[in-house]
Formats: structure tokens, C-alpha cells, sequence
């Protein structure tokens, strides 16, 4: 018996262990936010102060968006020129489908076959902003993100990405001097986690999207990277709905499937989730052990009552039908 809650032990350490180790950063992005490498709000010039043209501009002005063709939809239409029309001296790039698969077949042709084989087209949009932020820099934005204010601060910094709450970063408006480190890792990573899971949602989220970035990101901070080569972060107040924010966030995500509104429920329940999760584990872990460990022993002992032993589960007896009927008339 001694034995027995000795091999149960072992083995529900060695099954927790490994659980938890191939889950580590994904545990650690649930507590770990970025707050080391904030962009301080005061450190940020006021949208309209001079001290603005003082700040070194390091990052190349150039406003990256991606969409299916030229033909961006109407409610789309005014975020995107309000970037536009704030940035005059910035050039403006559109990433059409056309354009992007040309940029990567000419630029990156090693990565051609895996972008070509996403199976879904918003892997494509994900990946190619990685792509042109490693190539030539600037700021990448998503359609559904309007401009508030100029963004000429936000060139001081050799890379930033922007939080998301609860956990990660976001990859809807990034930054970057073209070759930084952060997006050598992001791109040269990409055909490794490149999977597919159960739900278009997770495959989109862990292959090219947020998760993945998240993930990378954490990565390359464990890593220390030099005080140049650290990923600054913007925090929600700055990134929208207050007037220094640099955003406004618009009718967002047009690629949300069903299994979206599941994930989101899993995500606000997580804390729950994980211990019903671990409850089950553990639960078939004693299910296993009381079946074939303690079975067995009580097959070597010629025990009688061997089963009577076991706690949470005993076999029906003849004994206790009998009583049962016997009830029953
Ligand atoms: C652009 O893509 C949209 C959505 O797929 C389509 O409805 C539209 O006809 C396309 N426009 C052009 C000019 O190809």
C-alpha cells in the first residue's frame, strides 16, 4: 500500500511537472506584464507640445496597414485617413494580398511556401507586418485603428508593441527600426509555430497572431537583451481613450468566428477552468491507481476485502443487490 501512494505520487509530480513545464510561458505571460518596459506617460510629450521635434526619431517614418485589395470598406475609411491626414511627412504603405505575396516572394523567399500554405488568409495579414517592420520599419497599424494625435513621439523608441489586458501584447500597432532584433526573431520563428489546433481561433491566435507575438516576446526578454535592443511597451491609456492616447480603436476584428465567444469565456474563467482541469487529471490519475495498482495487490495478497481498502471506489457485492431487493419489496 506504502508503495502503491508512493508510485501515485511520483507520478502525478512527474505528470504535473511536465504539464506545467510546456505550459511555463504561457503561465508566466498570465503574470508578467511589461511594466519594467512601459512607455511612461510622462515621458511622452503632450500632442501638442514643441518638445516633440526634440526627441530623436529613430524609427523611419512610414505607415504600414494591410487589407485584402485597395477597396478598404467605408467604415474603415475614416480611421484610416485620419492617420493619413495626421502624418503628411509619412509615407504610406497598403499591404494588399497581390503586394505582400510579391514582398515576400522577393524578400524572403524562405518563408513563401509556409505563407502560401496558411490556411487562413489573416495568418497572411499577421505574418506580413512582421515582415515589413523588419524590412523597412515604421508603424504598423490595423484598419480598425484611427489616429488621435501625431505619432512622431513614438519614433523615439528602436521597437515598441502595445499591451493587451489581460495578458500579452498585441500585434494591431507596432513599431520598429527595420532589422531590430525583436522582429528578426518574430518573422525567423514563424514557420516553427506554424500548427494547427482545434479551433481556427487557437491556430490563428498561436501560429501568427497575438499569442504567438506574445510568446516571442517573452522569449527574447528572458534572453536581456541590450538596453537597445529592448521592446518598449505601451499600456492601454496611451494607446486609446484619452485625449494624449495616440489612438482611437474602431469596429474592430472582422476575422472573429464562433469559437471565438468559447475562447473568450475560457479566457475571463481561466482561474476556474485550471482547477476543474487539474481536478479531472488527478481524479483518472487515482481512478488508474486504485484499478490497476491496488487490484494487483490485492490479487498478490489473496485479500478478501482488498477492495474495501480503496476509498473512493468499491465494487457492488452480491450482498448489497440481495439488500437492495429486499428493500425494494
Ligand atoms: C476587394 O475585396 C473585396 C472583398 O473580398 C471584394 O468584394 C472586392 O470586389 C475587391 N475589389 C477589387 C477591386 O478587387
Amino acid at each position: 500500500m506504502r508503495r502503491g501512494i508512493l508510485i501515485f505520487l511520483i507520478t502525478t509530480i512527474v505528470v504535473l511537472g511536465f504539464a506545467v513545464h510546456h505550459v511555463w510561458t504561457l503561465l508566466e505571460l498570465l503574470v508578467i506584464d511589461g511594466r519594467e518596459d512601459a512607455i511612461l506617460r510622462a515621458e511622452l510629450p503632450a500632442p501638442n507640445s514643441g518638445a516633440i521635434s526634440e526627441r530623436p526619431q529613430l524609427i523611419p517614418k512610414i505607415i504600414h496597414q494591410t487589407y485584402i485589395n485597395e477597396s478598404i470598406p467605408e467604415h474603415w475609411k475614416g480611421p484610416q485617413q485620419s492617420c493619413i491626414d495626421m502624418h503628411p511627412d509619412y509615407e504610406y504603405k497598403l499591404w494588399t494580398d497581390k503586394k505582400s505575396r510579391e514582398f515576400i516572394a522577393a524578400e524572403y523567399p524562405w518563408f513563401l511556401e509556409t505563407f502560401d500554405g496558411y490556411p487562413y488568409p489573416i495568418q497572411r495579414a499577421d505574418a506580413i507586418r512582421y515582415f515589413v517592420l523588419h524590412h523597412f520599419g515604421g508603424i504598423y497599424i490595423d484598419l480598425d485603428d484611427g489616429c488621435n494625435r501625431s505619432l512622431d513621439p513614438l519614433l523615439a523608441y528602436p521597437a515598441w508593441v502595445r499591451k493587451t489586458t489581460p495578458t500579452g501584447i498585441s500585434n494591431d500597432a507596432m513599431g520598429s527600426v527595420p532589422r531590430h532584433k525583436f522582429f528578426l526573431n518574430a518573422i525567423d520563428r514563424l514557420p516553427d509555430y506554424n500548427r494547427r489546433w482545434p479551433l481556427p481561433y487557437i491556430t490563428v491566435m498561436a501560429s501568427t497572431g497575438p499569442l504567438y507575438l506574445s510568446v516571442i516576446w517573452r522569449h527574447y526578454m528572458k534572453a536581456q537583451p541590450e538596453e537597445a535592443d529592448r521592446v518598449r511597451i505601451l499600456f492601454p491609456a496611451e494607446y486609446n481613450n484619452h485625449s494624449w492616447s495616440f489612438f482611437t480603436h474602431h469596429l474592430g476584428n472582422s476575422w472573429h468566428n464562433n469559437d471565438v465567444k468559447l475562447i473568450f469565456w475560457m479566457a475571463s474563467h481561466w482561474v476556474i477552468i485550471t482547477v476543474i482541469g487539474f481536478t479531472l487529471g488527478l481524479a483518472l490519475l487515482w481512478c488508474l491507481y486504485s484499478t490497476f495498482v491496488v487490484a494487483r495487490q490485492a490479487n498478490t495478497h489473496k485479500g478478501k476485502f482488498a477492495y474495501s481498502r480503496i476509498p473512493f471506489y468499491r465494487r457492488i457485492s452480491s450482498k448489497d443487490i440481495e439488500l437492495n431487493d429486499r428493500h425494494q419489496v
